[in-house]
């Protein structure tokens, strides 16, 4: 299963909410955190990784032709387990790496798509924000459920609208997620058409566990946090989307009444 994370505007907590969604995955799923944001990676610098293995060697290495065994080798674990291949720091590397990952003649990351599809997989991408042309936008296209987070204040639903008519196109599934305060769940499916499946709890101590400021991240260990118990009923709902058993059921979102496209 792959899993795309991504933001229209503004820095609503993406990255943070990736590690939360990674560290909470109901086991026995294999989770693989892909750093995947065309404008540079924090998760190398927030849990001191190396540069490298990372997005740069993986897209190398997936360019001269390989299997889904080669992205586990080119990440590397968070504190508690959790694989991640880190993208760097630096915008034009992580573009770049990136084009690359989609340089294949079908344009999609075919890498990605491989090791997403080996039963008990899931793939968690962070791919930062969506603006026209991100070269992250392959990986979107080719994922089986879109997380969108957008904060919840007028000048930020303001361009909703316009934007997830292409999110819906891109992936028929797309869960959106409000941030912070502003307007209500119910308000924003009345005004959108697109219920959001819930709203991530403002916690700046769950947060920081989740970015390494607090040396305190373990695998289950952020559903103590109120950050990371949301994080845990959200990915319990995509896992079960997942199952076979559960592959007739509605997605998330349309459960909630509405879709993003
Ligand atoms: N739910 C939350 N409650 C409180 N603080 C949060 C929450 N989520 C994230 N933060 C804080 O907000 C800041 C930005 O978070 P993060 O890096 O995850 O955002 P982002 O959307 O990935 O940003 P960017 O687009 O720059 O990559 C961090 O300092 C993080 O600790
Ligand atoms: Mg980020």
């Amino acid at each position: 299963m792959l899993v795309s994370v991504v933001s229209l505007k503004g820095s609503p907590g993406v990255t943070t909410f990736v590690v939360a969604l990674a560290a909470v995955w109901p086991v026995p799923a294999r989770v693989l955190v892909v750093e995947a944001d065309p404008s540079g990676g924090d998760l190398g610098l927030r849990f001191s990784l190396s540069s490298a293995p990372g997005l740069v060697s993986m897209a190398a290495a997936a360019r001269r032709g390989g299997d889904a065994g080669l992205v586990w080798r080119h990440a590397q674990p968070l504190p508690g387990g959790v694989p991640v291949v880190v993208a760097p720091p630096d915008a034009e590397q992580a573009r770049a790496a990136l084009s690359a990952l989609a340089h294949d003649p079908t344009g999609k990351p075919e890498v990605l798509r491989a090791v997403a599809g080996e039963p008990g997989v899931v793939v968690i991408a962070d791919c930062g924000r969506m603006d026209p042309g991100s070269p992250a936008s392959p990986l979107v296209r080719s994922s089986d459920v879109v997380v969108l987070l957008s904060r919840a204040h007028a000048d930020d639903l303001a361009h909703l609208p316009r934007r997830l008519p292409a999110v819906g196109r891109w992936c028929p599934n797309c869960v959106l997620l409000l941030v912070g305060e502003g307007y209500g769940e119910a308000e924003v499916a009345r005004e959108l058409g697109v219920a959001p499946l819930g709203r991530v709890p403002y916690d700046p101590v769950g947060a920081a566990v989740l970015c390494g400021r607090l040396n305190r991240l373990r695998r289950g260990a952020p559903s103590h946090s109120a950050l990371g118990r949301f994080a845990y009923r959200v990915a319990t709902r995509l896992a079960a989307c997942d199952r076979p058993t559960a592959s007739s059921a509605q997605h998330p979102h349309e459960r909630q009444g509405g879709r993003a496209s």
